[in-house]
């Protein structure tokens, strides 16, 4: 049984006063993940399927966040190994979430597979708080680079991305899994595809 959420409320992985927009943002969608990662331990067959679907959407955008705007401003202020590393992870994660997303959530290893992911994604995210994000803010506080805005532009990044999924789930009348899989390989490059909740029941 994890508890990953009890871990998220301890420093540093909680937020404090003292991060920025870019940092706080993040971090509060780290701790929806440890959250999510807990009921994944704890729900039924049949409501794991939407929570898996609801992690794979989030982390999908999160990854882009990150990919798109998040490292590269990065990357030059703190050097390319924290970076190269995470973004190595993602590609990880990714291929796991792809493979979840073809599944019914019937099969015998749709649990673990979940489990899976989420140990590894907490790995992540949890040194991406321990180290990333404490070389971020120094790199900010010493004035090279601009947190502020970049969260801004975060922010407006994040609406795009799930206005776009909203917008595909609206013009999907039967629900279907596998965009999102797709979507999911194509990431970083555009947006996430279609969302989807439906839940197959047993014949
Ligand atoms: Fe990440
Ligand atoms: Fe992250």
């Amino acid at each position: 049984m994890t508890n990953y959420a009890e871990r998220g409320r301890v420093p540093p992985h909680s937020i404090d006063a003292g991060d920025s927009p870019a940092i706080a943002m993040l971090k509060e969608e780290h701790q929806t993940f440890r959250a999510l990662f807990d009921m994944v331990e704890t729900v039924d067959r049949r409501m794991l399927f939407p929570v898996a679907g609801e992690i794979c959407i989030r982390l999908a955008i999160h990854m882009t966040l990150e990919e798109e705007l998040f490292y590269p401003s990065l990357k030059p202020v703190i050097g390319t190994e924290e970076i190269d590393e995470g973004i190595v992870e993602h590609h990880l994660a990714k291929r796991l979430m792809s493979e979840l997303m073809k599944m019914t959530g019937r099969e015998e290893l749709f649990r673990a597979k979940v489990h899976v992911l989420g140990e590894e994604v907490v790995r992540h995210i949890d040194e991406e708080d321990c180290e990333l994000f404490r070389d971020a803010r120094r790199a900010w506080e010493d004035g090279k680079v601009d947190l502020v805005v970049l969260g801004a532009q975060m922010q407006v990044r994040r609406r795009e991305l799930f206005d776009l999924i909203d917008a595909a789930a609206r013009d999907s009348r039967v629900a279907e899994i596998e965009p999102i899989g797709e979507a999911i390989e194509d990431l970083p490059r555009g947006a996430a595809g279609a969302h989807s909740s439906q839940v197959e029941e047993d014949a």
